[in-house]
């Protein structure tokens, strides 16, 4: 029997696949939670990206899968965190919100959203996280600036959303789209499987994780002391 996925690539303990997440669901090992940033359904067309210097896209090409409603209940078996939640909030069952304030009062005629929601299957009170990022005015340039996808979010945010999830060592994302979930669960020290069907952000997701992976880390256990006989 052949695979569901395209290409599976391993970087550490992380895993991605490139394929359809819905015929890979079924074969993966066991995951302890979902955080994921899918297709609102929105038929989302053309992104802040653009074609600029900045960008090896065209950001202006269809989201794979945005042409049709986002159906949750596949993953709603898991605790998750799921990102555009009010685009389809009918489909979900009474969960917390937790909102991200993008600051853009600063824009307040430009055409993207000043705030952004998720929900999360936890009857808990709803939380804001406020990081500046409009149009070109982003607090935090992954990539040395080069944003991998047009609907890209913030390390820091997703990072924020794992602080919710602080028991799931293992995090699935379905719709990892560049990978920021799984560079936040890099710096996070979480396991991370992901999941696209697109094979461009597929690779830009795999060199984002492996370059975050290559990173110092500040938390790795402290070299031992050297012997200060020469002093005695
Ligand atoms: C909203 S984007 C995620 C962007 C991500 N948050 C980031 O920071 O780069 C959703 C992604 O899901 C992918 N996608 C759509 N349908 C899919 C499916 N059935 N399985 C896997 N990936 C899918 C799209 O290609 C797109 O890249």
């Amino acid at each position: 029997m052949s695979s569901p996925w395209k290409r599976r690539v391993e970087i550490g303990p992380h895993v991605l696949f490139e394929g359809d997440c819905l015929e890979i669901l079924p074969t993966l090992g066991p995951v302890d939670a979902v955080v994921t940033d899918p297709p609102y359904g929105i038929a989302y067309a053309k992104g802040a990206g653009g074609r600029g210097k900045h960008s090896r896209r065209n950001h202006s090409q269809p989201l794979k899968g945005d042409d049709k409603p986002f159906n949750p209940s596949p993953f709603l078996r898991w605790p998750c965190i799921l990102w555009g939640a009010n685009h389809y909030a009918a489909r979900l069952p009474h969960g917390r919100w937790l909102a991200w304030n993008k600051l853009g009062d600063l824009e307040p005629w430009d055409s993207f959203s000043d705030v952004e929601f998720a929900w999360q299957n936890e009857r808990a009170a709803d939380r804001i996280f406020s990081l500046l990022w409009k149009g070109i005015c982003q607090a935090e340039k992954a990539n040395g600036g080069e944003r991998g996808h047009p609907t890209q979010k913030p390390i820091a945010l997703m990072q924020w959303c794992l602080g919710f999830l602080p028991k799931a060592q293992t995090i699935l994302d379905p719709f990892m789209g560049s990978g920021t979930t799984g560079v936040a669960c890099v710096r996070e020290g979480r396991r991370f499987v992901g999941c696209e069907l697109d094979p461009g952000y597929f690779e830009i997701a795999c060199e984002r994780i492996e370059r975050e992976m290559r990173q110092p880390r500040l938390d790795l256990p402290a070299p031992p002391k050297l012997e200060q006989e020469a002093l005695l």
